[in-house]
């Protein structure tokens, strides 16, 4: 096992670049083994733009490695970013140590650079899709639609990134998301037209009770109330938890995941939670209820 020394340039210390460059001579000379530049695009404290500031330790130094701590993509044009890594390499006889980010959601530079943050959520999303890990898709995703992302921004991204993650897991995310039955993603409000699904007989629930349904591959719990139906989707609006009869007591319902509670007289979450269940259209027809999605 080897043990490297690698330092770390956020701000820029120097009082010039002749201090800067005699501080890399020096690493150069004494067996510092990398050296690493921050990426700020926008900053109070003066810090080096880190492509250029690879280029000139290119040109500079003979011996010692560098890279980006690291680059942030989404600021980037990716292609151009590709050939300028590709370049530097190339003259530095592969002393480059690239690094990627997506670029820090709070920072400044998405104001600056006219750039819409939300493209950050849909990155993030994309690399879980490229890395298949189903828990962080769904966290990401969850959090991209939390952030504002439509439906459409989802798709589109998934089938812009399809040069880099191809049919296969396109595919797989898309079973996911599925899966996770978000409302957004549903036919109806991707402009498809949904349908009526007949779910039971009117007189098979009793006034007051609560049923769970399942019908055509979804799940409902419908209330009978004093003024009608009440139709709700049977996946939590938390995360999607599908929530299971035994959750029941009444009619108030425990998610079992994170316990969010709802009251199934009025779909509304009446603990640890902030948004309600989603309801479903319905109504009675020749003695059937039925639900639209
Ligand atoms: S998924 Fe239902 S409370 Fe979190």
């Amino acid at each position: 096992m080897s043990v490297a020394i690698g330092l770390g340039l956020m701000e820029f210390p120097f009082a010039g670049a002749a201090d800067y460059w005699r501080w890399v001579d020096l690493c150069e000379a004494g067996g510092v083994d990398s050296l690493w530049q921050t990426d700020r695009l926008v900053s109070r404290q003066p810090i080096l733009e880190c492509m250029a500031a690879m280029a000139a330790l290119a040109g500079r130094t003979r011996r010692l490695r560098f890279g980006m701590n690291v680059v942030s993509l989404a600021l980037r044009d990716p292609v151009l970013l590709a050939k300028q890594c590709a370049t530097i390499d190339v003259l530095s006889q592969g002393r480059l140590l690239p690094g990627f980010g997506i670029g820090s959601p709070r920072g400044p530079e998405w104001t600056a650079m006219h750039l819409d943050p939300k493209t950050r959520d849909l990155i993030s999303v994309i690399t879980k899709v490229h890395a298949r890990t189903e828990r962080g898709l769904r966290q990401y995703l969850l959090r991209a639609m939390r952030d504002g992302c439509t439906a459409h921004e989802v798709l589109d991204a998934l089938l812009m990134a399809f040069p880099a993650l191809g049919l296969s897991r396109i595919t797989w995310a898309i079973d996911v998301i599925l899966e996770m039955d978000l409302p957004e993603f549903r036919p109806e409000a991707l402009g498809v037209p949904g349908s009526w699904h007949d779910l039971a007989a009117e007189d098979s629930i009793a006034p007051g009770a609560v049923e769970r349904i399942e019908c055509d591959g979804r799940a409902a719990f419908v209330h009978r109330g004093a003024s009608g139906f009440m139709v709700y989707d049977s996946r939590c609006p938390h995360e999607v938890t599908n929530i299971p009869h035994l959750a029941l007591n009444g009619t108030t319902l425990t998610c079992p995941k994170h316990e969010w509670v709802f009251d199934l007289t009025t779909g509304a979450c009446i603990d640890k939670g902030d948004r309600p269940l989603n309801q479903r259209r319905s109504k009675i027809e020749r003695g059937r209820l039925l639900a639209f999605w």
